[in-house]
């Protein structure tokens, strides 16, 4: 049986991991990504959905969060969470079906959970549901581009592709960029994780599906201060890109 996606399991050492700056694509991509979107938070109601360790809360207090709410699937990252950041309050709970009243938040901060849902137009109700009018949905998921190609061996050595032959009948083909489908990586951290990639044209049409207006969307890239600590990471994730994140409203 696959033990993929044990965040009890995985919550000590990947706290440590992001506390520590190990992980680069947290490091040098996501996150420097998701904080220039981050909007003004003094005086607002904050929920962090799939708050893992709880380390975002710290990157949300720079912007003005206080006593904000975060809530996660996993029992240990959850108890970690509120270990460690004790002003705010961390409860385990599913984001297919959110405990929390109608109209009580105003912004939702969501980094690398949503793709865990082989559903995500579940998860755009909810936090609809749970957003004040005017309020913000931030997140982040997996791109296609990183996600979505092929791993096969071309001169010798191993590449990720994503594309087709030509001239063949029928084509080669690397990778699938369109389809809404759940990958499973092994990482050098040693986790294993499944989630759901699909193209970003997909969530911008379940996001308006659901009544969001979308104001913002990201292809991430690397900065640059990822070159000095290591070079072939920045190579690869300047030119192409790992996560896509979405900022959408809900209507007034
Ligand atoms: C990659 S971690 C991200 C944690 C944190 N947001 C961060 O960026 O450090 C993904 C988190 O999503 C949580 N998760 C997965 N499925 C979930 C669900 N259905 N509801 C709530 N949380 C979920 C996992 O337990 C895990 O902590």
């Amino acid at each position: 049986m696959t033990d993929a996606n044990n965040y009890d399991r995985y919550a000590a050492m990947r706290q440590e991991a992001l506390k520590m700056g190990e992980s680069l694509p947290h490091r040098f991509v996501e996150k420097p990504a998701m904080k220039k979107l981050i909007p003004d938070l003094q005086g607002k109601r904050v929920l962090m959905l799939g708050c893992g360790t709880g380390e975002e809360s710290v990157l949300l207090e720079e912007y003005g969060g206080k006593e904000m709410i975060g809530i996660d699937f996993s029992k240990e990252s959850v108890r970690l969470a509120n270990a460690s950041y004790p002003t705010h309050n961390f409860t385990v709970g599913d984001m297919h079906s959110l405990a929390f009243n109608d109209n009580a938040f105003d912004f939702v901060y969501s980094s690398l959970t949503v793709h865990y849902s082989a559903d995500p137009v579940v998860v755009y109700r909810e936090v609809m549901r749970v957003l004040k009018p005017g309020g913000i949905f931030q997140f982040s998921v997996g791109h296609p581009m990183r996600w979505a190609s092929e791993r096969t061996t071309l001169e010798g050595r191993t590449v990720k592709l994503m594309g087709y032959t030509e001239g063949d009948e029928p084509p080669r083909l690397y990778g699938d960029f369109s389809s809404f489908r759940e990958y499973e990586e092994t990482f050098q951290s040693g986790e294993t994780l499944k989630f759901w990639v699909g193209p970003p044209s997909m969530h911008f049409g379940l996001l308006r599906q659901t009544g969001f207006v979308v104001n913002d969307f990201i292809e991430t890239k690397a900065v640059e201060e990822a070159k000095s600590v290591n070079e072939n990471y920045y190579a690869r994730f300047s030119r192409f890109p790992q996560f896509a994140i979405f900022v959408a409203r809900k209507p007034e």
